[in-house]
């Protein structure tokens, strides 16, 4: 009997590549896939393959009565019932950081894009107008950021940031001690005992942690209040784990000077938003992980880690 494998969100041609060159496997690729398709397929399969668009509920779960993996191709696993596999005994796996590099560098782009209003004076001059006056940006050198969530990708991001001459504070719960930080940026990031203490200081604070119970809705307007007056709030982690109505609102009163936002509680985001809405909001499309050189790793690892599963009992990536 052949293993048959779907694909609901498109994957890299090379980890296809790899996928079809194992003779047990059959695929079902498709790019996008619906809620209800994905119910009336999943019956049929023994492997599932998802990147964030897909959501795999406890009904999906339950439907998958063939189900023995499902492979997350890329970081966060918020859109996989975790709970509902494992009661089924249904193996989740993801390809953890395989996107980190592109993630962090979205969020450094971010970071200028709304230091120096790019998108906005990008805007105005393909409107016809020359206005230096309105766009005058702040720098990021020598200003303080904010890492929260020192994970695959805050660390990234925390390097960058040093190299760039900004100061770094952080706040991990699992980075207890410096020395659990990677060499390189071991003495030179302040780590701090709680948010609070972050939002104290960060003139920029970047959102590098994971979307579970305890962190959703963690941004919200009271913590939002906390930040420094004149801030700037970048998300290129979940949509779920910020206020954004209160982001909109605390843009246009000025308590925040600038927000950058990758991800969004509602994807795709249905008008009308007042965060994407908001002249002072940078917004992008969930693009974190759309690099060419992060699609092919990720691609790559989540096909090697299927091959290794089915074909010789490993367990790489496994979260459960
Ligand atoms: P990771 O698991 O390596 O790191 C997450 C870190 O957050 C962990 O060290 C964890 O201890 C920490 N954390 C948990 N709760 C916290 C809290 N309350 N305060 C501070 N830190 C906390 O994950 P990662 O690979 O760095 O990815 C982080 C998240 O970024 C993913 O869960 C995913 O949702 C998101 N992501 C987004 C994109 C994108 O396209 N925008 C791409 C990749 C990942
Ligand atoms: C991830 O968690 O890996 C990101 O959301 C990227 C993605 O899946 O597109």
């Amino acid at each position: 009997m052949p293993t048959k494998i779907l694909i609901t969100d498109g994957l890299a041609n090379d980890g296809l590549d790899i996928l079809k060159s194992e003779k047990s496997f059959e695929l079902d690729v498709r790019k996008a896939t619906d809620a209800a398709e994905l119910l009336k397929l999943i019956p049929g399969y023994d492997c599932l393959v998802v990147r964030s668009a897909t959501k795999v509920t406890r009904e999906v779960i339950e439907k998958g009565t063939q189900l023995k993996l499902i492979c997350r191709a890329g970081a966060g696993v918020d859109n996989v019932d975790v709970e509902a596999a494992t009661r089924k005994k249904i193996t989740v796996m993801n390809t953890a950081s395989a996107n980190s590099q592109a993630a962090a560098e979205q969020a450094i782009a971010l970071m200028f894009a709304a230091l120096r209003q790019v998108p906005q004076a990008h805007e105005s001059m393909k409107a016809g107008r020359w206005d230096r006056a309105n766009f005058t940006g702040l720098e990021a050198t020598g200003k303080t950021l904010g890492v929260l969530g020192l994970g695959n990708i805050g660390r990234i991001v925390a390097d960058r940031a040093i190299g760039l001459r900004m100061k770094v504070v952080g706040y991990d719960p699992l980075v207890k001690n410096p020395s659990q930080l990677p060499a390189e940026i071991r003495d030179k990031v302040a780590m701090r005992n709680s948010i609070e203490e972050v939002l104290k200081e960060a003139d920029i604070v970047t959102l590098h942690l994971p979307l579970i119970k305890e962190t959703k809705g963690l941004f919200n307007r009271d913590r939002l209040m906390q930040m420094k007056d004149g801030a700037f709030l970048i998300n290129c982690a979940r949509g779920g784990l910020v206020d954004e109505d209160a982001v909109a609102d605390l843009l246009s009163s000025g308590k925040l000077r600038g927000a950058a936002f990758d991800v969004f509680a509602e994807e795709p985001v249905k008008s009308p938003s007042k965060l994407v809405q908001n002249a002072k909001a940078i917004v992008t499309p969930h693009l974190g992980a759309s690099t060419a050189e992060a699609q092919l790793r990720v691609g790559i690892t989540a096909a090697q880690q299927m091959v290794g599963f089915f074909t010789r009992g490993e367990r790489t990536g496994v979260l459960n």
